[in-house]
């Protein structure tokens, strides 16, 4: 009998569809909706066949052999795997999925949300207005950037950026530019964009969104040196991960007001915010909520539940990433 152990609470999709495919499986899920520490996962994953997680859980070479040697597939409840040790995953001969593709436009339209929001100020608007301080119509009041035929630079070529992308220049007639290590001839195609380097990227956008994943080589790519680099009407856009920005000097370069501002859905040492972030008015705060959509939700949970089913069954999952 398989062992599927579940790290947070999921929706129901996730377990009723391993209920009707491995019926003979015993699931668990992490009874409290919090995440589990280190010892907590060991204590209540160990000796499962198939672990399904989040982004918030550190899946490193040393807690992945204390699962066991059991241990056949890995799911993660999300796009990005930055938080899992491939390589030590792969040495043990462990399939680890990830949910790509169903969280793309979700994702696109939290990145262009950002974008509108940041622009037009819509949060220090609604404090305002709630706060009993608008005083009535004004030539002068509240004025922010226009989106309409700005240039849009979007940072790593994936599929969540493309859609962004399309959205900026089909919906709002944006030229974009795009950063990405190989170039990209579908975007060239679909979108008219031009691949250019990330510095000249940062100088001649007005909306920078970054879609890359982390990796070593993304860990502070936008650091005080490359905020510099961009105008001061400027709006920074991160659905990505948090530490691909060092939140620290994007906490002074909005102080200073040296780019007009940021929309964050995701943070450095998330769940906690860079001291003085939350204190800045051209800041627009979300809870990493990129893929939160019911609908959204539900197929991850079954996309994930399908992985683990076909390693189970001896087959080859969709969505492999090692
Ligand atoms: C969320 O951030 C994801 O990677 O799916
Ligand atoms: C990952 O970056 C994706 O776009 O799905």
């Amino acid at each position: 009998m398989s062992f599927i152990y579940i790290t947070r609470a999921v929706p129901e999709a996730t377990t009723a569809f391993l209920a009707e495919a491995l019926p003979d499986a015993r699931v668990e899920v992490n009874p409290e909706d919090r995440n589990l520490n280190r010892a907590e996962l060991i204590q209540q994953a160990s000796g499962c066949d198939a672990l399904i997680c989040t982004l918030a859980d550190t899946l490193d070479a040393s807690l992945i052999e204390d699962l066991g040697p059991q241990l056949k597939v890995i799911a993660i409840y999300a796009v990005g795997y930055n938080n899992i040790d491939l390589e030590a995953a792969k040495n043990r001969g462990i399939a680890v999925c990830n949910t790509p593709d169903v969280l793309t436009d979700a994702t696109a339209e939290i990145a262009v949300g950002l974008a509108l929001a940041c622009a037009r100020r819509f949060i220090e608007g609604d404090t305002l207005t709630r706060q009993g301080r608008f005083n009535g119509w004004a030539p002068m009041f509240h004025r922010g950037q226009g989106v309409y035929g700005k240039t849009v630079g979007v940072v790593g070529a994936g599929r969540i950026g493309k859609r962004f992308a399309a959205t900026m220049k089909h919906g709002f007639g944006c030229p974009i530019l795009y950063h990405s290590r190989t170039d990209h001839v579908d975007w060239e195609n679909d979108l008219d964009a031009k691949l250019v380097d990330l510095g000249e990227l940062l100088e001649r956008s007005d909306f920078v969104s970054l879609h890359c994943p982390l990796t070593p080589d993304t860990r502070h790519l936008i650091d005080a040196e490359m905020l510099k680099r961009m105008k001061a009407t400027a709006v920074l856009i991160n659905t990505a991960r948090g530490p691909v920005v060092d939140e620290t000097a994007l906490v002074q370069t909005l102080r200073e007001k040296r780019i007009a501002a940021a929309g964050l859905d995701v943070f450095e040492n998330e769940p906690a915010l860079a001291p003085g972030l939350s204190e800045l008015d051209n800041v627009v705060l979300l809870p990493h909520v990129g893929s939160a959509t019911f609908e959204v939700r539900d197929e991850m949970g079954r996309m994930c539940a399908r992985a683990v089913t076909a390693v189970l069954t001896g087959k080859e999952p969709e969505h492999r990433v090692v």
